[in-house]
């Protein structure tokens, strides 16, 4: 048995997973991949040579399915059991990030295309290329993502990735989509198409139908939403001093300090998000990152807090726009964050979507869609 069935199964037997006939196929169909991976031979190896041609491409995963299904859940087993150095798992938004910067480099140098030594430089960084929530919902990307990836499959790296959207509908109504479409028959041809979308949204579950916003800040609230935290990332309250921080990028070179980072789920205190210049750029890249993010100790605000008002409006427009679920610690009602003086009527439209934003519906929503 591989690596990854071995835990997966440890996992369930533990009780930590609840079995799922879903995942249990999809964790097949991955373990497979993982044994490919592992005894592939290394380009440009004796063994290789002596293959005396190329050897053949090994077929990536795309995994694709509604929110909460273990989606990035078993990627990250299957990374980490994955027994091979050249391996990466990064954020799409990130990765997405990271080419345009390396081609902006390479377009400096004014060498001629850029695509190929792009590729060539992300193929010797990693030969197993994991890819977090794909989703391609700008221009930029659509038209990027076709060249780099036949020439990354090209160069023989194996694509795992997971998406809330089978490949047909990605960039479903995007600008000019007829120039994404090879993008879409590459996929279909290169990687395994495997859903995963039974029954159960386990994030929602885990949840249990705990409310997200809290009211006052305090004690009482922190507790609840440390809960809240841990079951969404299976973290140790023991371990809770240990959480990891992480810094992010942010379009135009500048980054971002994420106080509490894990499993897709970010923490941050009002004042560290909106009591500092920050701007759209900071809020879409934490909007793109996380499907969840939690924030504690929002203030009532008046017109003597107009700028931080003003960013947390843009915060909350971003979260909402990428669908990401946000837990809260305020001291007031959404409706009474807000009420009254210069800027009260536009704060109206946030403190709606605040509202919403506590649905069933919205709770239930696929991130980035
Ligand atoms: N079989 C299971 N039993 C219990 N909990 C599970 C099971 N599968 C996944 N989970 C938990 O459910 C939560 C959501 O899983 P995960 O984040 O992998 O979903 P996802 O499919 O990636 O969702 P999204 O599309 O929003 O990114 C995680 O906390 C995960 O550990
Ligand atoms: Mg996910």
């Amino acid at each position: 048995m591989t690596a990854l069935a071995a835990r997966y199964r440890e996992l369930v037997a533990a009780d930590e997973l609840r079995p799922d006939p879903d995942q249990e196929r999809a964790v097949a169909h991955l373990a497979e991949l993982s044994k490919a991976l592992e005894v592939a031979p290394r380009r440009g190896s004796i063994l290789w040579r002596a293959l005396g041609r190329k050897p053949e491409p090994i077929r990536g995963v795309y995994l694709w399915g509604g929110v909460g299904r273990g989606k990035s859940m078993l990627m990250d087993l299957f990374f980490e059991c994955l027994a091979m150095p050249s391996k990466r798992r990064v954020h799409f938004h990130e990765f997405m990030l990271d080419v345009h910067n390396r081609l902006r480099a390479e377009r400096a140098k004014e060498k001629g295309d850029p695509v190929l030594p792009v590729a060539d430089a992300l193929r010797d960084q990693a030969r197993l290329l994991a890819l977090d929530e794909m989703v391609v919902n700008n221009t930029a990307d659509a038209a990027i993502l076709s060249r780099v990836f036949t020439a990354l499959l090209e160069k023989g790296v194996t694509v795992v990735t997971t998406s809330n959207r089978p490949p047909v509908d990605l960039y479903k109504d995007g600008q000019n989509r007829e120039l994404f479409l090879p993008f879409i028959d590459l996929i279909s041809e290169r990687l395994d198409i495997v859903p995963l979308n039974g029954p159960t949204d386990y994030r929602l579950d885990r949840l249990g139908g705990m409310p997200t916003w809290y009211v006052p800040n305090g004690e009482a609230a922190t507790v609840q939403l440390r809960e809240a935290f841990f079951r969404l990332t299976d973290y140790s309250p023991d371990d809770a001093a240990h959480v990891p921080s992480e810094d992010i990028d942010v379009a135009g070179g500048r980054s971002l300090h994420v106080p509490k980072s894990l499993k897709g789920v970010a923490v941050f205190s009002f004042k560290r998000l909106c009591g500092e210049a920050r701007g759209a750029p900071d809020y879409l890249a934490v909007a793109r990152k996380y499907h969840t993010v939690i924030i504690v100790g929002i203030p009532v605000m008046g017109p003597e807090k107009r700028n931080e008002a003003a960013r947390f409006k843009t915060l909350i427009d971003a979260l909402y726009e990428y669908k990401v679920k946000l837990l809260a610690a305020a001291d007031a009602q959404p409706t009474a964050l807000y009420e009254s003086g210069d800027g009260a009527f536009e704060f109206e439209r946030t403190a709606s979507r605040l509202i919403e934003m506590q649905s069933a519906d919205y709770m239930a929503a696929g991130h980035g869609i």
